[in-house]
């Protein structure tokens, strides 16, 4: 038992297993019923990073709010490790596409929001400095977010993820509106994190390129209401080279998928 417990506390916070199964939701429109997921279906096994891919408007964010239990699905089930997902849980931490930090709060106290709502802050204090360490971002404890480029607001609002320990970290579009070189930065840092944490994530992202150079496994959705396309699993080691001919063979396959095979 003793051992148990101390190999588990020595332990990087391990991933989340994830089962979605026959999920369908969807929303009231002026007294009309939208439905945006269809019978949805996925496992996704501990410590895997699965990107989702889909025309804008498809319901990936939905997914991923029935997913972080911000939302209850209309129909089908949904569990982590098993057990019914049905509410928020500081193991499952959704980050956005805007960092919404409080501008009043220094860096520091943004990251350690979600500690200060669960009353643990007293005790765990060194957890902010940590996750601020593991974004590069120690220097910047005492900033505000307006003194920030906003790659460094983006890290700030995965510092403030990662103080929970998530074992599942849920990823929309996070790098979405940062300037091309902080992405190719970033995506490294995102595989970098997920390899020394350990934890599963579940990336939405618009950029092919990217769900390929980051995830295990890449999920292709269809219009709305959103149906899964395609599973592509992919089978290359890190660092990944965008120009790999693999890459660039899935990278077609998948604009295909999406409808967009002559663009390219
Ligand atoms: N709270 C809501 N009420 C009504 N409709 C919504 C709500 N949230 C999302 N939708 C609709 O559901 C669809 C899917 O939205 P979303 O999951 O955000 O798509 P995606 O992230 O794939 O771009 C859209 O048509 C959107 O208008
Ligand atoms: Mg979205």
């Amino acid at each position: 038992m003793v051992n148990a417990a101390r190999a588990a506390s020595a332990e990087p916070s391990r991933g989340l297993a994830l089962r979605i199964d026959n999920l369908s939701h969807g929303f009231s429109l002026e007294g009309h019923k939208l439905p945006v997921l269809e019978r949805v279906s996925l496992e996704i096994e501990p410590g895997e990073f699965v990107a989702l891919l889909g025309p804008s408007g498809c319901g990936k964010s939905t997914l991923l709010r029935l997913v972080a239990g911000l939302e209850g699905a209309d129909s089908g089930s949904l569990t982590a490790d098993g057990a019914a997902i049905t509410g928020p849980d500081p193991t499952r931490v959704m980050v956005f596409q805007d960092p919404t930090l409080y501008p009043w709060r220094r860096v520091w106290d943004n990251v350690a929001l979600g500690l200060e709502a669960q009353g643990l802050l007293k005790t765990t204090k060194g957890k902010v400095d940590e996750a601020l360490a593991k974004v590069g971002l120690s220097q910047f404890a005492r900033a505000y977010p307006r003194q920030l480029s906003g790659g460094m607001a983006q890290r700030v609002a995965l510092a403030r993820a990662l103080v929970n320990e998530p074992r599942l970290l849920i990823l929309d579009e996070p790098l979405g509106k940062l300037d091309s070189l902080t992405r190719i930065a970033m995506q490294q840092e995102l595989i970098d994190l997920w390899q020394r944490q350990g934890y599963t994530a579940l990336l939405v992202t618009h950029d092919v390129e990217e769900a390929l150079l980051v995830a295990n496994r890449v999920i292709v959705f269809s219009d709305r209401p959103a149906q899964i396309k395609a599973e592509l699993t992919i089978d290359r080691a890190y660092p990944r080279h965008r120009d790999d001919p693999y890459l660039v063979d899935l990278r077609k396959q998948i604009l295909g998928l999406l409808g967009l095979g002559q663009s390219w």
